[in-house]
């Protein structure tokens, strides 16, 4: 009997045990989840702070370019907003977190490769943040083949250490702001650049190149194979997703202390990837601009017209002429597709203000031309033409130090679908924001028609210039205006009928 209890006792103690030790790491990941739910919960209240709905057509005292790495951000700021803004305007060092000095009395442009969190660092009432996002596929093939083009420019070099040697000491004698300084080129080329030395030594300087036809994103004993490369723990840190992380201010060079938690949350447990996913779209909606890498040309179209055409209007006498101001390149090579081209310069080239010196004459010349949004898009056109054509030339010469590794549009076709895939995989969030994006684009796309139309017709209705005519000037009205306008003559509209319906009823009760 006595034995009987026991026995029955010790197998329920062993069920018990053997229960508890299958449902512990349940328990525990359960823990690790609800933890990891109440943080992103957490920092998404704290982020949502809106602003007044209406008011994010008009561009405020201080513009943001949130310029996500190879979105082609870079021509916007050569082409678009060198024209726009002196070199005073211009915040100090806007690439450079560093000597980022937000307090800068005048300053109106801060464009940068940091994250939503530097809102932090501005008076967030009185600024506008625009922003470009791209295809997230092609985002991670343009950031792979940078990483390697920029770190290929170091094998000029016979050894790692002498690289980083010259390297500092260029740095430190030029005061320039090199890729090497720039989030995130900072950790993706050094890390691609430490592989293609480990790779060059390993398989010798004379080795002979095979003649067949290669997959140049698998060119393993030159260049770190970009299925390597997405699914390095570097990647993962700071590739993938990253307009997300960018726009929410979580990414890796983040001000906000709990940036590493919450995005270390989202990582660990995808399904939370929705809440940060939406704080990303409330983000977009509420930026003065979007616009999309890929349609390139209604893009500058539409960042004249609603960036454009306020910023000459508020600066008023601002008048410059159209000199182009890029770095003159010797070679003539054919200029590749626009969305490849966006760089974030030369190691040797320079970025923000100090060194621009076309830009510091251009100043002086008031009067020699009134900037329009027209001769704002011709001199756009004619700056991009130049700005790829020499990028391209540069990128030639770069990837020649690892020739197979020959990037291209064609040579894209040949990485096979499961690569794909699982770049799109690792990028889910980017590719719902992204479809987001190009909602927000065609509702861009539309109030900009309808503006235009509406300028048109005031047209045809010849001399009578009337308010919008004094408004807008030269058929440039910023899509604010045309808000305004709507909302005048609906308004207008309804109080006609209100009048109308109303004496009706009045004429009938007399009768
Ligand atoms: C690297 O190259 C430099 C310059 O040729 C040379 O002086 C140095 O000894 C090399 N270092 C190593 C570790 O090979
Ligand atoms: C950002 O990521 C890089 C590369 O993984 C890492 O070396 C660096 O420490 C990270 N920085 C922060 C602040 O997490
Ligand atoms: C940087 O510029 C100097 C001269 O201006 C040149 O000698 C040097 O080769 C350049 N460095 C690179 C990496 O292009
Ligand atoms: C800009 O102009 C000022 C005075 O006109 C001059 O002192 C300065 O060196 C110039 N800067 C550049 C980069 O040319
Ligand atoms: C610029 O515009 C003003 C007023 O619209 C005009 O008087 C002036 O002649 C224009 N300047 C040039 C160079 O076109
Ligand atoms: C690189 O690509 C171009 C065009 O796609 C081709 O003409 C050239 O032969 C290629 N070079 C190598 C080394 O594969």
């Amino acid at each position: 009997m006595a034995r009987a209890a026991l026995r029955l006792g010790v197998r329920a103690l062993a069920l018990l045990v053997l229960v508890s030790v299958a449902l512990l790491p349940l328990v525990s990941s359960d823990d690790g989840y609800r933890h990891c739910e109440g943080v992103v919960r957490g920092w998404a209240d704290a982020s949502s702070g809106r602003v007044k709905d209406g008011d994010k057509l008009s561009l405020k005292d201080l513009l943001f370019f949130l310029h996500i790495p190879r979105t082609g951000g870079r021509t916007y700021f050569h082409c678009f907003l060198k024209k726009l803004y002196t070199n005073a305007q211009e915040c100090p060092r806007s690439y450079d977190k560093l000597r980022f000095d937000p307090s800068h009395p005048d300053c109106k442009l801060v464009v940068s490769h940091d994250d939503y969190s530097l809102t932090s660092k501005l008076p967030r009432e009185r600024t506008s943040v625009v922003t470009i996002l791209r295809n997230p596929v092609d985002r991670v093939f343009s950031t792979y083949e940078f990483s390697v083009e920029v770190a290929a420019r170091f094998l000029v070099h016979p050894n790692l250490t002498s690289a980083k040697l010259m390297t500092t000491r260029v740095l430190t004698k030029s005061r320039a702001v090199s890729t090497l300084d720039i989030w995130p080129w900072k950790y993706l080329v050094p890390w691609m650049r430490e592989d293609l030395f480990a790779r060059r030594d390993a398989r010798g300087v004379y080795k002979v190149h095979s003649s067949k036809k290669v997959n140049a994103y698998d060119v393993d004993d030159m260049v770190m194979p970009l299925h390597r490369y997405i699914n390095d723990p570097v990647a993962h840190e700071i590739i993938h997703n990253g307009a997300t992380f960018q726009i929410t201010g979580l990414t890796n060079n983040s001000y906000f202390d709990g940036a590493h938690e919450v995005r270390h949350c989202v990582r660990k447990h995808p399904d939370l990837g929705r809440i940060v996913l939406e704080v990303a779209k409330n983000r977009l909606d509420q930026m003065l601009y979007v616009g999309l890498t890929e349609d390139h040309e209604e893009s500058a179209r539409l960042f004249a017209h609603m960036v454009g055409a306020q910023v000459l209007s508020q600066s008023g006498t601002l008048t410059l002429d159209l000199k182009e101001d890029l770095p003159i390149e010797t070679d003539s090579h054919p200029s590749m597709e626009p969305e490849d081209e966006e760089t974030n310069g030369h190691l040797n080239s320079t970025h923000g203000w100090q060194n621009n010196e076309a830009m510091n004459s251009t100043n002086d010349e008031h009067g020699k031309g009134n900037m329009t949004v027209g001769k704002l898009m011709e001199a756009y056109e004619t700056c991009i033409a130049k700005l790829w054509k020499s990028q391209s030339g540069r990128r030639k010469i770069s990837l020649k130090k690892v020739q197979e590794a020959n990037f291209s549009k064609e040579a894209r076709k040949l990485v096979s679908e499961a690569i794909l895939n699982q770049i799109i995989s690792l990028n889910r969030l980017d590719m719902e924001l992204y479809d987001h994006a190009k909602k927000i684009f065609t509702q861009e796309h539309l109030m900009l028609k309808a503006q235009q139309s509406m300028v048109g017709q005031h047209r045809q209705f010849g001399e009578q210039k009337g308010w919008i005519g004094a408004m807008c000037g030269d058929g440039i009205c910023p899509p604010w205006m045309v808000v305004l306008v709507v909302l005048g003559i609906s308004t207008i509209i309804v109080l006609v009928t209100l009048a109308v319906t109303t004496r009706k009823r009045t004429s009938k009760l007399k009768v």
